[in-house]
């Protein structure tokens, strides 16, 4: 399917002027060279630049805080702010992007609260920390207004987005993360490059049904996610290792968290198989072919 076809169709929001990408960094840790190192010409609008410091954002950190909360009290995990400001703002990279104020639909106005003077308002938030590992960042949060809005009012590749810029924009070449097991996430983290799960279970975070991936950035096959094509180089590469992930069963996770330890792998997730399944399917393990 013709991507720019389904940008024109799908993600209308996307060339909206009064829509655009912002960068909320302290000016320490703000990128010298974005977008250098993936080719790709998707993010030709400039970023607004915001200090999550200066006390006249707070109204711009208020929303991001909202919008997160929404997003992540169904499952638990709401950002306290203590994190946001000791794990993000200080060592990390928080972007998204951001509506002008005084054009936001008023379906859109009815959803939040007014947090007071401000330019635009955030409606997404993805937030990268560099690691210890040299090179390697961790993708900290992801989400978008999208998960509280009507499906009319949505904006239609808003979190994958998020991310992809974030990724381009700090020429982010390494990434892992986390995310639970059966989440929709998955279907977004999976498509930034192949993606290996280091860690199948995770009885040390909250959530014992976490995924720990690593990826390799590879821009080339972002646009998969919104063709829905196969990733023909992944099946080339890889092969079915004959073992399964249930999300509904913690023994299928248990078992591929012992084989990871016992250097069985590497272990990796097929991106199109994600995309075509159900949430709670079974996925797939496959391994790298000849391994
Ligand atoms: C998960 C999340 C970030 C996705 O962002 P989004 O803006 O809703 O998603 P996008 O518009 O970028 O992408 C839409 C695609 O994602 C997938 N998707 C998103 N939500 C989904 C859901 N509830 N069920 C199934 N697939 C879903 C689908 O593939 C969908 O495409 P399709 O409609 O053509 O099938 C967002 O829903 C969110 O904030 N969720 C709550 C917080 C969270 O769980 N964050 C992830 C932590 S790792």
């Amino acid at each position: 399917m013709d991507v720019t076809q389904i940008f024109q169709d799908k993600v209308t929001w996307f060339q909206n002027p009064d829509i655009v990408p912002y960068v909320f960094v302290r000016d320490e840790n703000l990128i010298s060279q974005p977008g250098k190192k993936h080719r790709l010409d998707w993010f030709s609008k400039a970023p607004i630049i915001k200090d999550p410091l200066d006390l006249k954002e707070l109204p711009f950190a208020e929303y991001i805080y909202h919008i997160e909360n929404i997003a992540f009290g169904p499952s638990a995990m709401p950002m306290p702010r203590w994190v946001f400001y000791d794990c993000a703002v200080m060592p990390g990279f928080v972007c998204g992007f951001a509506y002008k104020k005084d054009k936001m639909p008023t379906s859109l106005k009815a959803k939040l609260p007014d947090f007071g003077d401000i330019d635009y308002v955030p409606l997404s938030l993805f937030i990268i920390i560099p690691t210890m590992h040299k090179g390697e960042w961790v993708a900290h949060n992801l989400c978008s207004v999208n998960s509280f809005l009507d499906k009319s009012d949505q904006f239609y590749g808003l979190g994958f987005l998020s991310k992809a810029f974030g990724l381009w924009y700090a020429n982010v070449e390494l990434c892992s993360g986390m995310t639970q097991w059966g989440s929709p996430a998955l279907k977004l983290h999976s498509h930034y490059g192949h993606l290996e799960v280091i860690g199948a279970y995770a009885p040390v975070h909250s959530h014992a049904k976490t995924v720990t991936y690593r990826a390799q950035v590879n821009a080339n096959t972002w646009e998969l996610f919104f063709s829905k094509d196969v990733d023909l180089e992944f099946l080339e590469q890889y092969e079915k290792s004959g073992f399964e992930i249930n999300p509904t069963d913690e023994k299928s996770m248990i078992e591929i968290q012992n084989k990871i330890q016992n250097n069985e792998g590497p272990f990796y997730l097929n991106a199109s198989e994600i995309l075509s399944k159900d949430l709670k399917a079974p996925l797939s393990i496959y391994r790298p072919k000849g391994y």
